[in-house]
């Protein structure tokens, strides 16, 4: 399942490129190796090309009644074939071209080189669809075959990822530039991430002839009944034991829902999103109310408040475990801090409560994909409120994508200007040369 999510599992060492290498196996084999080897890298010539072409379109963002439409009673394979083999070259070779963007040291880690070649591959694999006939049933079928590939060869994008600034972060010395640049390319790259898996996941659950056992009403991955306090408890409670599992003891739940018509709370939307954000404020309240009270032998619970409105509908999850500084707010979203330590690599066993710095960041991400936000309010010395706005009305949920063109080629150019703030002195003033000669 989608929410069992892949940024929380131990950061894999990258496959070694010497797999690629030919395996022995007769010349026989090792030639016809050598053949496929030559076409691909006739039609790998042809890439940078194409990625040329396609970045010049604007990726164009669905909204979550376009989703459902796709999905609907008429739902239209076609259509939707149609669409996507054009749109999703356009999101891949959009962040593409982005990619090429990132500082030399990091583009050329081994790590990023991989995921740089997932991306081709698959954009490749894409573009043999373009000339298909679309009322031929064979190549439908094909082509959810070739998304479901796509799905998987990508699953480790966002550890490898990681995994390459952290090579790149041990190497090199940090400096304020080259740290924004990465959090606003990691940003949108992971942000399109999501997008295209939106994507992949509605074509191929809708399209592959089956319906979900456990909820027959969703639509793909959207649930238009989606029940926000279900939710809610499902992250709570798988929190709770990898809490539990940890800390051999765990903070409670008080769950609380406001609305106009006292019924559950509910909205359109794709309840592994969500849950993906909770279980990760869950976990994050969880391990700061422990390391709080370590001492006294009662945990103070944690809250959580569901209340819909007009126009939003927000969850606000509060612990007393201390809060943060309030100048740190804004670093806690960054991908290159945790206080956590690491996880250790060979930590398959369990997943860690905490430890990439990637819970904050990604849920963001995930809140302002469909045009909401994730925030933190924290008091030091108290706790911290984190509340998820997401939009009530599935005709507000669209979409929010990034487009590669000249805005966002100058926001990579960004050098750190002179301050135009005054720098407080540490030193006191020294009043006496002011004084006037009585
Ligand atoms: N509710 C909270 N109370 C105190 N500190 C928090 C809270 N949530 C997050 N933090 C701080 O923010 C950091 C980043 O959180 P996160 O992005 O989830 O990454 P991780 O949990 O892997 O470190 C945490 O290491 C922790 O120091
Ligand atoms: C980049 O694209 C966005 C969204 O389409 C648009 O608002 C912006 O004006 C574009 N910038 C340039 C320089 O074309
Ligand atoms: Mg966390």
């Amino acid at each position: 399942i989608d929410w069992i999510s892949n940024w929380e599992q131990p950061i894999c060492l990258s496959p070694s490129p010497r797999r690629f290498l030919l395996a022995p196996g007769g010349v026989k084999m090792a030639t016809m190796k050598f053949v496929r080897f030559i076409m691909k890298s006739a039609s790998l010539a042809s890439v940078p090309k194409h990625i040329e072409h396609f970045s010049k379109f604007s990726p164009s963002p669905l909204s979550m009644k376009q989703f459902l439409d796709f999905g609907s009673l008429n739902a239209c394979e076609k259509t939707s074939f149609v669409f996507l083999r054009q749109e999703l070259p356009v999101r891949l070779s959009n962040i593409m071209k982005e990619i090429n963007l990132l500082p030399d040291k990091l583009l050329n880690t081994p790590s990023v080189q991989i995921v740089q070649s997932w991306y081709i591959q698959s954009l490749m694999e894409i573009l043999e669809f373009l000339d298909k006939n679309p009322d031929d049933h064979k190549v439908l079928g094909e082509f959810v075959d070739a998304l479901v590939t796509i799905r998987n060869r990508h699953n480790d994008v966002v550890t490898t990822m990681a995994q390459g600034i952290i090579e790149y972060k041990e190497t090199f010395p940090q400096d304020w530039v080259t740290n924004q640049n990465i959090q606003y390319f990691l940003d949108r790259f992971y942000t399109s991430r999501i997008s295209i898996r939106m994507l992949i996941n509605q074509h191929t659950l809708i399209f592959d002839g089956t319906t979900n056992p456990v909820h027959p009403s969703t639509i793909g991955s959207i649930d238009p009944h989606c029940q926000v306090a279900d939710v809610v408890q499902d992250a709570f409670h798988n929190a709770k034991m990898l809490c539990d599992q940890y800390y051999l003891h765990s903070p409670d739940l008080i769950l609380q829902e406001m609305n106009e018509k006292n019924q559950p709370v509910s909205i359109v939307y794709v309840p592994s999103h969500l849950y993906h954000m909770l279980f990760e404020l869950f976990k994050n309240a969880m391990r700061a109310t422990i390391e709080t009270h370590e001492n006294s032998n009662s945990l103070p619970p944690i809250q959580a408040i569901v209340s819909l409105g007009g126009e939003d509908l927000s969850i606000k999850v509060s612990d007393n475990g201390g809060g943060v500084p309030f100048r740190k707010t804004e670093t806690l979203f960054s991908y290159m801090y945790s206080t956590a330590p690491a996880p250790q690599i060979a930590e398959y066993a369990r997943p860690p409560l905490a430890g990439f710095g990637y819970g904050l960041p990604i849920s963001r991400l995930y809140a302002r994909y469909f045009q909401g936000d994730l925030q933190l309010y924290s008091m030091e010395g108290h706790g911290t409120d984190a509340v998820i706005h997401l939009k009530a009305l599935s005709t507000d949920s669209i979409e929010r994508l990034p487009v590669y063109n000249k805005t966002a080629l100058k926001n990579y150019k960004v050098s750190q200007e002179a301050d135009d703030w005054c720098i407080p002195s540490k030193e006191p003033l020294d009043l006496s040369c002011y004084k006037v000669a009585k």
